[in-house]
């Protein structure tokens, strides 16, 4: 059979073929083992070496055609691939992306911030301070002397390790360390609040091992309890946009307060109506403690508070259990967009 003839067929056969698998068995049809081509070059070793190189020369010119015509052929069947392809996968450019959504703050960080900026609207400065903790500030400065029972109104994670001074470390257990290391840096008058995380080993629906106060500290010649009550019986009117919320002091323990109070406030409205709370703690700075804070106790006066974020948090929410804060639940989070 005659090469031009081979090579023709071969070009039929190949634009015949409708798909790539089709297409490949034409190929070994003719450029196979057995192949059409391949038999040709299997013949010409009985010829003589002269006929044996011109007719070498002529097959390798048809192998080429042939070649070019498959791998054109080829390409021609995967661009129609590729076209079928993009005519079914149709992409909408117009979709919005999926994004990462936007995140939102966190409910008691709401709380953090709106107390925060209550306060400032009413001239306290805001401060913050370690969470890592010397026990002194903790403890001893806030007359809680070492071994002395009132210390364990508060279950204490202490850390290895000991401060400057030798003292031992722990992880703070209220905001009023911050009372004494604010009054050694700003001389009376002090009007602070320093709201922050705290720690206690504690774990059930109203207690976390981490949780946020915010401490209240207001120092002058001429404070009284009237005043400490009628700012905050008037942040928690706006804490609560509720103008109707009643406040008490009943009398309370704190080694650094004396004498020392419990806030309670009383609703008329809503949920919470025709309850008393307790929202927190409170009382006149213990003379020891303005002195541990290089004050003189006959000249100065000293309120202060401690409230809890999580709990400011609930109420005004109507969260029942507060492990839910911390589960990091988006179902529940996003509720406080
Ligand atoms: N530190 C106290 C507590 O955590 C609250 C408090 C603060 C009480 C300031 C009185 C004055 O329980």
């Amino acid at each position: 059979m005659d090469l031009e003839l081979i090579v023709c067929e071969a070009k039929h056969a190949f634009s015949a073929a409708s798909d790539i698998a089709a297409l490949e068995n034409e190929k070994a049809r003719f450029l196979g083992k057995t192949g059409k081509l391949t038999k040709f070059l299997k013949g010409i070793g009985q010829l003589d070496p002269d006929m044996r190189k011109k007719e070498g020369a002529a097959i390798n010119v048809a192998k080429h055609q042939i070649d070019m015509a498959l791998q054109e052929r080829r390409q021609v069947l995967s661009d129609a691939l590729l076209d079928a392809r993009l005519a079914t996968e149709i992409i909408d450019v117009t979709l919005p992306g999926r994004g990462m959504g936007n995140g939102t703050l966190h409910p008691v960080l709401k709380t953090w911030e709106r107390v925060e900026y209550i306060f400032r609207s009413i001239g306290f400065d805001v401060a913050d301070g370690p969470e890592i903790e010397s026990e002194w500030f903790n403890f001893t400065a806030l007359n809680s002397p070492e071994n002395h029972p009132a210390r364990s109104m508060q279950d204490t994670f202490y850390i290895e390790g000991n401060d400057d001074t030798g003292k031992p470390l722990l992880l703070r257990t209220h905001t009023s360390p911050m009372q004494v290391r604010y009054a050694y840096m700003k001389k009376p008058p002090i009007k602070l609040i320093a709201p922050g995380r705290t720690y206690r080993v504690d774990f059930d629906a109203t207690h976390s091992p981490m949780f946020h106060q915010i401490e209240g500290l207001w120092i002058a010649d001429d404070v009284s309890f009237s005043d400490l009550k009628g700012i905050y019986t008037d942040f928690l009117r706006k804490f609560f946009e509720n103008d109707d919320i009643q406040v008490r002091f009943r009398p309370s323990y704190f080694p650094f307060t004396e004498p020392s109070a419990e806030i309670d406030m009383y609703f008329q409205t809503g949920k919470n109506a025709g309850k008393w709370l307790e929202i927190s703690g409170a009382g006149q700075v213990h003379p020891t403690v303005l002195r541990n804070m290089g004050l003189d106790p006959e000249c100065h006066v000293g309120f202060a508070f401690g409230s809890g974020l999580e709990r400011l948090t609930m109420l005004r929410y109507g969260v029942e259990d507060l492990r839910l804060f911390y589960e990091n639940d988006l179902r529940f989070l996003r509720q406080f967009m």
